[in-house]
């Protein structure tokens, strides 16, 4: 950081401030996986169900956020990191106001994921979304797959640029073999006690 930066943070009404008054701890729940795994409709459906318990959220997709703060990135290694190490500070910045922060991002390398969490740390909760590349092509709701398939889409993740598997995640959704039910439960009960005071 520029030695002529002085941030403020300090002075600022504090989190707990911010936490007390909404009843609710903040979170990052980063759902890392395929695309087409099912990341965004886990978080849509997991977003509800917590609106309906008074709960105060936002979701960070990658495709929304490639429309807006990130639409100056590709899928190139670098613009990859580029796109992540935004999330995480934009998530870090809404789970400091004591919102439950969804991140919806492929995260396709251990490094990225490293790189949200050292940004996020104690408020990292890391999912992996895990649906292997034929099932995810199966269902190809954006038909990306095929477009890659005939060669139409550069860098196309478990195609020409990698996904390592997460090793150390918090939890994994096997979202080929559970319902979407299943993968919501599954999440909202592995964070209720983080999200609990
Ligand atoms: S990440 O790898 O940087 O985490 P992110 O989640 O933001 O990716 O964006 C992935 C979304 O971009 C996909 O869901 C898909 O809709 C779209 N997309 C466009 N091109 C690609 C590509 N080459 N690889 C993967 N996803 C792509």
């Amino acid at each position: 950081m520029n030695a002529d930066i002085y941030t403020e943070f300090h002075r600022f009404l504090q989190r707990e401030e911010k936490e007390r008054l909404l009843e609710q701890r903040g979170m990052v729940i980063w759902l890392c996986g395929l695309s087409g795994s099912g990341k965004s409709t886990i978080a849509n459906a997991a977003e509800r169900v917590l609106h309906q318990q008074g709960r105060a959220t936002v979701i960070l997709d990658g495709d929304n956020m490639r429309a807006g703060l990130n639409v100056d990135l590709g899928f190139s290694d670098d613009h990859r990191l580029e796109n992540i190490r935004r999330i995480a500070e934009v998530a870090k910045l809404f789970a400091s106001q004591g919102i439950i922060t969804l991140v919806s991002a492929i995260t396709p390398r251990g490094e990225l994921r490293d790189v949200a969490r050292g940004i996020l740390g104690e408020d990292f909760f890391e999912v992996y979304v895990k649906a292997s590349y034929e099932a995810c092509a199966a269902r190809d709701v954006k038909g990306l797959y095929a477009k890659a398939a005939m060669g139409e889409v550069k860098h196309f993740t478990g195609k020409d640029s990698s996904f390592q598997e997460p090793m150390q995640a918090d939890l994994v959704l096997d979202s080929e073999n559970l319902t979407l039910e299943e993968c919501v439960d599954h999440l909202l009960q592995a964070t209720l006690l983080r999200r609990s005071r």
